[in-house]
């Protein structure tokens, strides 16, 4: 501890406090970070078309809400591929944390271990997966998997995520490149970002009116690596290498699925699905779960909104693999929507990252209470007991139509 570190603590408290909803979070989030750090959390790909879809198709959903029913604590426990969660709601998978705030994916874990829910730890993480698993608090956490520019990274990073105990394995596969994210070249801000003085010159008046942030990033050794890519001879892949990687897929593909189930001893899980072929397709190679998404409308443009592909997918395979969903996510009721649809959780990314940016750790606790406290009042306004008991009934006809419309 030094001078300059409880008056920053006690103004990350005061920040905290005062974020009612995403959209706090976010404009906070623009207030401490870079810019070219916010765009990149912030932004999606080309014209963010698909991004923005994602939360306009969760608007469009209107409740079928039960009146004048007295439910004073609504129930909001589930389990997911049997493990228990105090709310359908896991933070997701995002690369990069630790450049957003020093606690960075282990602030997240914290949280999510805090509000009894899962971290989906990612590999594109700053902090190592070993790092990660000894700082989470004992929470449910699960592993995702990219395949970086070799197979054999790929097997190696399953070897150390099961032996660090991760439950669960969350195989990416919508990124076989980097999806065009047009202000990150711009802003200059890539994956790769190298600490050297050309960068330094161009960065510091991005840098120069963000004194916190640069203090905190300073202090912490300005981490750009990806740590769990680090190789015996000291070398990382950097956090633009993954945007330059044309021609190798950072994705596994459905040729390496044979080798990761056979590999991986827990439940496997494929991420990155946004049809009812390549759910079937999950379930034939021996997936327990899949992860409806357009990876938060960062990769192919012109993607559908997942809550419009969800309807198609349960009705495909739903009886036979847990679904997940993310993409759009922004409020309790959104929760709420695909749950009805049929789907078993939802996963936060862009939400907890505004959060952790707020506030480290404290800023994911407010955001995932935010949640719960929005689910809560929402559930107590529809007539709503248990999660447990959301069907398509519980969504307006026009809804339901609309959204298979888009099939
Ligand atoms: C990485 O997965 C990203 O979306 O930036």
């Amino acid at each position: 501890m030094n001078a300059v570190t409880p008056a920053l603590e006690r103004m990350r408290a005061r920040r905290v406090a005062k974020i009612l909803s995403y959209e706090d979070a976010r404009k906070g989030a623009r207030r401490i970070l870079p810019r070219g750090l916010f765009d990149y959390v912030d932004g999606g790909a080309e014209d963010e078309v698909t991004m923005r879809r994602n939360v306009q198709a969760f608007q469009d959903i209107t409740f079928r809400p039960r009146m004048a029913v007295m439910n004073p604590e609504p129930k909001l426990a589930t389990t997911v591929l049997g493990t228990p969660i105090s709310m359908p709601v896991l933070t997701a998978p995002c690369g990069g944390m630790r450049l957003v705030h020093p606690e960075g994916d282990i602030g997240v874990a914290k949280a999510s271990a805090k509000a009894g829910t899962i971290h989906v730890t990612s590999s594109a993480s700053c902090f190592s997966l070993e790092e990660i698993a000894a700082g989470s608090t004992g929470g449910p956490k699960w592993f995702q998997l990219y395949r970086f520019f070799s197979g054999e990274l790929m097997e190696n990073l399953v070897i150390r995520a099961q032996a660090a105990g991760y439950e669960a394995l969350v195989v990416t596969v919508d990124t076989v490149v980097a999806g065009n994210r047009e202000k990150d070249y711009k802003n200059g801000f890539s994956y790769n970002m190298r600490v050297n003085a050309k960068n330094a010159v161009k960065m510091a008046p991005q840098m120069g009116i963000r004194p916190e942030w640069v203090y905190r990033f300073v202090r912490d050794g300005m981490p750009f690596a990806l740590s769990n890519t680090l190789s015996p001879d000291g070398q990382a892949m950097l956090l633009t290498a993954m945007t330059r990687l044309a021609t190798e897929s950072q994705s596994p593909s459905w040729a390496d699925m044979a080798w990761l189930r056979a590999n991986w001893k827990g439940p496997l899980i494929i991420k990155g699905l946004l049809t009812s072929e390549d759910a079937r397709r999950a379930v034939d190679v021996g997936a327990e779960g899949i992860v409806v998404s357009n990876h938060g409308g960062r990769q192919l443009e012109n993607a559908p909104a997942t809550i419009d592909v969800l309807p198609e997918i349960v009705d495909a395979v739903g009886g036979q693999t847990e679904i997940l969903l993310d993409s759009g996510v922004r409020r309790g009721g959104d929760v709420l929507k695909a749950l009805a649809i049929g789907a078993k959780a939802v996963l936060i990314g862009r939400n907890a990252a505004f959060g952790l940016a707020v506030g480290g750790q404290a800023g994911v606790d407010r955001m995932l209470s935010i949640i719960r406290a929005d689910m809560v009042r929402t559930m107590r306004l529809m007539g709503l007991e248990n999660v447990a008991d959301l069907d398509r009934s519980w969504l307006t006809q026009q809804s339901i139509d609309r959204a298979m419309a888009a099939r």
